[in-house]
């Protein structure tokens, strides 16, 4: 399973990426519009974000009609190889998914909250599909039991667009995703942090650290 960092935060990122663990990068408009402070401007934060990033890069796009869609996700893919556009799961977001998909742009089909949405948006050529788990159980219904049933459904008919499992928020919804095998995991970079912390790892160091720091110096000579 791949693990995208969900933030546009270029320190967030350039310290996951010195992690070793991070594939890409998923951003929405929300995420964006945080980091452009000051002297910051979109393509210079974009800019710095393919910079750190080999892997996909998710920028959304903001029209509503596919036409618009359209010249928006070609304007984003001349940022960089990388770049997969995000379309909104709407009617006119499949129209603009199917001209990407015959003009050889990847995209990202977001804002999915359903088995019938991911059916359609694969259908009209998605690259990755992207179900919002944490925004359902928000409202009391069961995000990862819509990850199961894409994941089964795509596997039934043998599907290959990659499930995205998106609005993660917290490390059980990262068990559940790999226990599932959905193909990738975007996360807050809270979240992220929290996938290597355990108390006993922590406790087991200081201790090991606390019995070497016993030992006479002498008996430690290497030379
Ligand atoms: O970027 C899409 C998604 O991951 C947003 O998550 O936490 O705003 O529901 P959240």
């Amino acid at each position: 399973m791949k693990f995208f960092l969900d933030t546009a935060n270029i320190e967030e990122i350039r310290e996951g990426v010195s992690w070793g663990a991070v594939d890409g990068i998923t951003t929405n408009p929300t995420l964006i519009s945080k980091e452009l402070k000051g002297e910051m401007n979109f393509r210079k934060l974009v800019t710095s974000i393919l910079d750190l990033v080999k892997g996909p890069v998710s920028l959304e796009v903001t029209s509503l009609k596919h036409d618009e869609m359209i010249e928006e996700a070609k304007r984003l893919k001349k940022l960089g190889d990388n770049v997969v556009v995000k379309i909104p799961t709407t009617v006119e977001g499949l129209k603009a998914l199917k001209i990407l998909k015959e003009i050889g742009i990847e995209t990202n089909a977001t804002l999915v909250f359903s088995l019938s949405q991911a059916l359609m948006v694969v259908k009209a050529g998605a690259t990755y599909v992207s179900p919002f788990v944490g925004r359902l159980d928000d409202i009391g219904e069961d995000g990862m039991s819509l990850i199961e049933d894409i994941r089964t459904a795509y596997d039934n008919y043998g599907i290959n667009a990659k499930i995205i499992v998106a609005s993660i928020r917290h490390p059980v919804h990262v068990r559940e995703s790999a226990l599932i095998g959905a193909d990738i995991v975007t996360m807050p970079f809270d979240v992220f942090k929290k996938l290597m912390s355990h108390p006993k790892t922590d406790e087991g160091l200081k201790r090991f650290l606390d019995d070497w720091d016993k030992i006479d110096r002498g008996k430690l000579r290497l030379e």
